[in-house]
């Protein structure tokens, strides 16, 4: 068995993009019997950012439905939110005693953040040692994450082997597994979808409002109805093509080239497809939005089974540091 972690940032929720380019995958890798998988919520991570604690608490709730109304088990997977593993804070004080200060100038996160924000704060500059105690806490062997994370994945191997150094073998060096986008999720501008492009579909939304993102936001040329319209320069194609099955795709490809069919036809299959797919998750999504308690009891007991395993971490780290 291969213990398999990773962390998600709570800034709210998710978008199709994110559905089906990372929740989606890293679900089906946490669900494989030969892997012993923990998954969090990186809420202290976001208080970087995040100030406000009725944001923070709800874009917890709003990212934890969304991994299980798709389908993430909460009985195989160690579920759980950051900060109710104190552990953690407390791993990540003493490897930042353990990191030189002049590596960590060197991260391109906190370059690429400082230039950005307003509030550059030191919890902003600590990120990556916070992230390591995340790994490092749960002796993770393979760590999923995105491209642009692969720097503290290297930061955590560079803290970890230098107090093993020192102490013995106290802390398992983790492997990041990248996971190359397979899948770039378009928006509804044809750009990349992203929070920051305001360009996203949210799959949560009510009925209504799906429709209107999609009829309002979709930009589609002015070709009379009875004309042939080229299906491959249009966004509502692409989307429905991403999601619908071959023979549907095909269907509204012909239909589109025959002409006598237009763009409002189009955006209104695109619709029906995007609710009709994601109906299951859409059910899940509602009942948790309508029963909070139920995810919280899950992030719970996630917390108790994750703290089982980073006091033993602790305890370790502690007794060869002179703590105990
Ligand atoms: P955003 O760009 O909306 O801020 P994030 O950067 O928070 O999204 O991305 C969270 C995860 O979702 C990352 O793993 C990222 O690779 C994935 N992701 C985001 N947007 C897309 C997209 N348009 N297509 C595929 N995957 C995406
Ligand atoms: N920094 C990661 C991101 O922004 C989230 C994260 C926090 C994480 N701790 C982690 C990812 C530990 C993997 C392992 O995406």
């Amino acid at each position: 068995m291969s213990r398999i972690l990773t962390g998600v940032q709570s800034t709210g929720r998710p978008h199709l993009g994110n559905i089906l380019g990372a929740i989606v995958p890293a679900i089906e890798l946490a669900n494989k019997p030969e892997n012993d998988s923990f998954l969090f919520i990186a809420d202290l991570h976001s208080l970087t950012q995040v100030k406000e604690p009725k944001f923070l608490k709800e874009n917890t709730f709003q990212v934890a439905a969304t991994w299980l109304a798709c389908g993430l088990n909460p009985h195989s997977t160690t579920f759980y939110r950051q900060s109710d593993v104190p552990q953690c804070t407390e791993l990540a004080w003493y490897l930042n005693c353990y990191f030189p200060y002049q590596r960590l100038k060197l991260a391109h996160s906190f370059k690429d953040k400082s230039d950005r924000l307003e509030d550059v704060n030191s919890g902003l500059f600590a990120y990556p040692m916070l992230m390591a105690a995340d790994i490092l806490l749960y002796d993770a062997e393979f760590v999923p994450v995105g491209k642009d994370q692969l720097q503290h994945l290297e930061m955590t191997r560079d803290v970890a082997a230098r107090i093993n150094h020192k102490y013995g073998d106290i802390f398992k060096l983790p492997e990041a597994i990248i996971q190359e986008n397979t899948q770039l999720i378009m928006g509804t501008d044809g750009e990349k979808m992203s929070k920051s492009r305001n360009n996203t579909i949210d799959i949560f939304e009510s009925e209504k409002q799906i429709k209107n993102t999609i009829n309002k936001n979709i930009t589609t040329d002015n070709t009379p109805l009875e004309n042939p319209k080229d299906p491959n320069s249009s966004t509502v194609f692409k989307l429905f093509d991403l999601l619908a099955s071959t023979k549907n795709s095909n269907a509204m490809r012909d239909s589109l080239l025959a002409g006598g069919y237009g763009w409002g036809h189009a955006k209104k299959e695109l619709i029906e497809e995007i609710i009709n797919k994601f109906s299951v998750q859409r059910q899940k999504f509602e009942h948790y939005q309508n029963n909070p308690s139920e995810v919280e009891e899950i992030l719970q007991n996630g917390a108790l089974k994750a703290q089982k395993v980073a006091q033993k971490t602790l305890d370790r780290v502690r007794k060869n540091l002179g703590y105990n």
